[in-house]
């Protein structure tokens, strides 16, 4: 068999299966190994609808962007911004609001080498590799401040990725401190798995899902969902299944909306 690819970056351990690479498979990307389509389709076997699911949250986080740009929004940062594919957020963004600012952070090198790889030569929009579990350094550092102005409203964008952080790393801390030095009128973006809605194929999921991957996954109840937006008012229609959230067609939003078993809601900090 051919060696790896010559995109993979140093280090990358190309036998593990890991959620960047596993969502880029589900999206139709090109950036995975063996290991992760391997596991895609193990977690396929035990819930049919994880590549539609994680498609229609790609939708959703192009509303929401676009929803974010038409209320004023022209600076984004988008944390745990994955591996680009179609419908980039500053694609989203700088069509809607031309000169769109956009800060993406990953704890992948490979959705940051590819991030970078497609940003080159792109003033508005930077990439670096950061730890949502370390928000302080994210907010220190220097491209995030060249390219968002903390006086005025940003968009945060936390869409699929703090299911990856543990109740004992407290990520409701984490998003305070990003809420703390976001200014009013700014807003979340929020996207997180929850196993409130089919508990049984969930856990399956999240089992089969955690056996082969570098990083867990901790679905959430709608009520610690909910409490991510403390300190943002909650807009309509609220804390929904991901076709719910403001579709474009009635007609997108299918009969078991919860079937993609993730809760998304946008807020406003007032
Ligand atoms: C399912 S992808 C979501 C990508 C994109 N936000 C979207 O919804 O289309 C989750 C991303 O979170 C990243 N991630 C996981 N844990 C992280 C952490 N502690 N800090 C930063 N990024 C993280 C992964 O590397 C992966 O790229």
């Amino acid at each position: 068999m051919a060696g790896e690819p010559d995109w993979v970056p140093p280090g990358v351990d190309a036998k593990r299966a890991n959620v960047a690479r596993v969502y880029d498979y589900w999206l139709g990307g090109r950036h995975n190994f063996l290991a992760d389509q391997d596991l895609a389709r193990a977690i396929t076997a035990v819930e049919p609808n994880a590549r539609a699911g994680a498609r229609a949250n790609r939708a959703f986080l192009g509303r929401a962007v676009r929803f974010l740009a038409a209320a004023g929004i022209g600076q984004f940062l988008d944390i745990g911004s994955g591996i680009p594919t179609q419908g980039n957020v500053h694609e989203v963004a700088q069509e809607a609001s031309p000169g769109a600012r956009v800060v993406y952070a990953d704890i992948d090198p490979v959705a940051i080498a590819h991030s970078k790889a497609i940003l080159a030569g792109n003033q508005d929009a930077a990439v670096l590799r950061a730890d949502l579990r370390d928000p302080e350094k994210i907010l220190g550092n220097p491209a995030v401040r060249r390219l968002i102005d903390f006086s005025q409203p940003a968009g945060l964008l936390l869409v699929m990725v703090l299911h990856f952080i543990t109740d004992a790393e407290d990520p409701w801390r984490i998003v305070a401190t990003l809420r703390d030095a976001l200014a009013p009128g700014s807003y979340l973006v929020l996207a997180h798995a929850t196993d409130e809605s089919r508990p049984a194929v969930a856990q399956a999921a999240e089992t089969v899902y955690n056996r082969s991957v570098s990083t867990d996954i901790h679905m959430r109840s709608r009520a610690d969902i909910l409490r991510f937006f403390d300190g943002f008012e909650l807009l309509d229609p609220g804390l929904v299944y991901i076709p719910q959230w403001r579709p474009d067609s009635p007609a997108d939003v299918p009969a078991d909306p919860s079937k993609f078993w993730v809760l998304v809601g946008v807020a406003r900090k007032p």
